[in-house]
């Protein structure tokens, strides 16, 4: 039997936490092991897209995600994607910008149409979404098309007010959609080393958070990071630099690749 696609959201309504770094770092990882990687990018800005080189599938025409959200049934994820040098990319589209209010004002389970179009992407081992920094119907979206999240945090006290809400509507959504949600990990990220005891206590409460039940991974700040993503890849690429995180990545990776 083919193994199932596993989809896997990276999400945190908070902004400039790593979302995107990290999904563009922990699809490098997968596919540097030989996995097949798509990776989708729901926030309308379309930062994924961007950094990734895709700023002209940005402003294409339609059929974008957008459509694919709007008539599920009427458009397939394989005609919609593009093949990066590591991974694919189902790319945002400008049109998204006013996709919550469509999706809100068209009634029609509104919360699951990610789900929906993803149900028939079956070509790939691994499925990452990137998230919008927002709370609402996207990352609800993205929550329910996936149940299996990585949530990017900083090392700081805004970040563990942040968790909680995330997490008040992670059982919201369990609530309402019957459904069990798994947070796979923490990803405490873009931390400056030596800590100072608020970054300390921070990723002690992370840690203790989930009294030791989930991940948490730490991703120093490193401009090689930034440098890679600014060449339009991961630090996983042929061509980037050496950089001492690619274990905690390689660590991820595992994680998610392994049911
Ligand atoms: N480990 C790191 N080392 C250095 N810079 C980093 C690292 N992680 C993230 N950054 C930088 O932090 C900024 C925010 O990162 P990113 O865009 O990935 O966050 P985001 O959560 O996706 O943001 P948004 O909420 O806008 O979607 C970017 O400038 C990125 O280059
Ligand atoms: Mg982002």
């Amino acid at each position: 039997m083919e193994a199932m696609t596993r989809r896997i959201g990276i999400t945190n309504q908070k902004g400039g936490v790593s979302k995107t770094t990290n999904t563009i770092n922990v699809a490098g990882a997968l596919a540097a092991d030989g996995v097949d990687v798509l990776a989708v990018d729901m926030d309308p800005q379309g930062y994924l897209t961007h950094r990734l080189g895709f700023e002209d599938e940005y402003t294409s025409d339609p059929p974008s995600l957008y459509d694919a959200l709007q008539s599920p049934a009427d458009h397939d994820v394989d005609d919609l994607v593009v093949a990066h040098e590591e991974f694919d990319l189902l790319p945002a589209n400008i049109d998204m910008f006013h996709l919550e209010q469509d999706l809100i004002a068209s009634g029609m389970r509104p919360r699951l149409r990610l789900k929906t179009v993803l149900e028939n992407a079956t070509a790939w081992d691994v499925v990452l979404i990137d998230a919008p920094p927002s709370l609402g119907p996207l990352n609800d979206n993205v929550v329910l098309a996936t149940e299996e999240l990585l949530v990017p945090v900083e090392a700081d006290e805004s970040s563990q007010l942040a968790l909680n809400h995330l997490l008040r509507q992670l059982d919201t959504l369990e609530d309402n959609y019957d459904t069990h949600v798994d947070v796979l990990g923490l990803i405490v990220s873009n931390v400056a080393y030596p800590l100072d005891n608020e970054q300390q206590a921070a990723i002690d409460w992370f840690n203790e958070r989930f009294e030791g039940r989930v991940a948490v991974w730490t991703v120093r700040s490193r401009a090689a990071i930034k440098r890679a993503v600014k060449d339009q890849g991961s630090v996983f690429a042929e061509d980037a630099e050496e950089v001492d995180m690619t274990d905690v990545y390689a660590q991820i990776a595992a994680e998610v690749a392994d049911e």
